[in-house]
């Protein structure tokens, strides 16, 4: 059967936070959409992501009308503690800048998005997969999905967005000399647990210790967060909750005698990760946003923030064109928006290599890098960089 054809003025291939919130955007300024997500809303809605969020990212979600229950239900942070040697070092990003970030995880984000598109009426078709984007060079690229049934259908658009994630199709569909794909990987990933025990501390703790990295993060008051540094092949069938606690304790451990708050885990995985930028985010008439476009290692606690901030990039070029007529900033998203990637790009970099122990590293590396750390906390200008970087750059008006 030959597939059912529709029109429309965008089409955003992926409905994780950045689709949602690019579709969000454009209804509320009458520019017609369309989403295609490949995922159910029960998928997306239990995958644990991360949980920091930038306070461009909660201008977004709160002065949008999303009506978001981040600050109903999330936790406001004036800082993060910095431990090695066994010691804790807080870096106050009130105190030294006046910014603060918000601890709420990225699946409530895409509930409290995909809640505001449906009170809304927004046009977002999940369990839908696209199996091809094409016609990139022409005035009406277009987007081919089966639907849950195994209906075929076609959408015509005059923009496509692709906002697919790291795994999705649309980077691949940029023809390989058009594109740079700038990448590194790491020879290690992190090993998350959920745990039902109190939070261990108020805010979140980043640990470099000889065994490996540690972060002690939260979700609310009964169920917390962590992570640890573990070899990318990892295998968490050989890790019984003894093991993990055991491990999670002897990166934290100090002179201060701070002790982990246990409880009984409910979730194990194994985080595989890299950094990797698509260069440029464009090809044609389409665009990439968020995770299709770039990935960070999440150190940094950027990857959502860098979608939220492209989303919003995208969004004024976007109105221009379609409100004005004006193609200016279509013509110049792709080196805007790689202006404030490179910046997350070099964070989340150093973050990682500055927290994490190489296998093979030689005394020398180990003590630079407490070297390196001991330079930032006993500067207020380095504390107040990494501040700075940590809460976000701010977006332009
Ligand atoms: C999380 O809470 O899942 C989290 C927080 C900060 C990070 C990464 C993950 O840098």
């Amino acid at each position: 059967m030959a597939p059912t054809i529709e029109k429309t003025k965008v089409g955003i291939v992926g409905g994780g936070p950045a689709g949602l919130m690019l579709s969000h955007l454009l209804s509320q300024q009458g520019i017609e959409n369309i989403v295609i997500e490949k995922r159910d809303h029960e998928t997306i809605a239990n995958t644990h992501r991360a949980g920091i969020l930038e306070t461009g990212a909660v201008k977004m979600l709160t002065e949008t009308g999303v009506d978001s229950r981040v600050k109903t239900h999330g936790y406001e942070h004036e800082g993060i503690d910095l431990r090695f040697g066994g010691v804790s070092h807080r870096i106050n990003f009130k105190e030294l800048i006046d910014a603060t970030v918000w601890l709420y995880p990225q699946n409530e984000v895409f509930v409290d998005l995909a809640a505001a598109r449906k009170r809304d009426g927004g046009d977002v078709r999940f369990s839908c997969e696209v199996t091809e984007v094409l016609d990139h060079l022409t005035d009406t690229p277009k987007i081919r999905y089966t639907d849950s049934e195994g209906g075929e259908h076609e959408i015509h658009c005059d923009v496509l967005v692709g906002t697919d994630g790291s795994q999705g199709i649309c980077k691949w569909s940029i023809p390989q000399e058009k594109r740079t794909d700038n990448f590194i990987e790491y020879p290690f990933a992190w090993f998350g647990i959920l745990t039902e025990a109190p939070p261990s501390a108020p805010e979140l703790i980043y640990a470099n210790s000889p065994h490996g990295f540690a972060l002690i993060s939260q979700r609310n008051e009964d169920v917390q967060r962590m992570y640890f540094q573990c070899d990318p092949e990892e295998n968490v069938d050989e890790w019984d909750e003894e093991r993990i606690w055991a491990e999670l304790q002897r990166r934290v451990d100090g002179p201060d005698g701070f002790q982990l708050k246990r409880g009984p885990i409910f979730e194990k995985v194994v985080l595989k990760f890299r950094s990797y930028v698509c260069e440029p985010m464009r090809y044609g008439n389409m665009f990439l946003a968020g995770d299709a476009g770039h990935t960070v290692p999440p150190t940094g606690a950027k990857g959502l923030n860098l979608a939220f901030a492209d989303v919003r990039v995208l969004f004024d070029a976007l109105k221009a064109y379609f409100i004005d007529g004006n193609n200016e900033g279509l013509e110049g998203y792709s080196e805007k928006a790689l202006k404030r990637v490179w910046k997350a790009q070099n964070f989340s970099f150093w973050m990682t290599q500055m927290l994490h122990t190489r296998k093979d590293a030689n005394p020398f590396e180990a003590k630079r890098a407490l070297g390196e750390l001991n330079t930032v906390v006993s500067s207020k200008y380095g504390q107040a960089y990494l501040a700075e970087s940590y809460t976000g750059w701010p977006h332009e008006d």
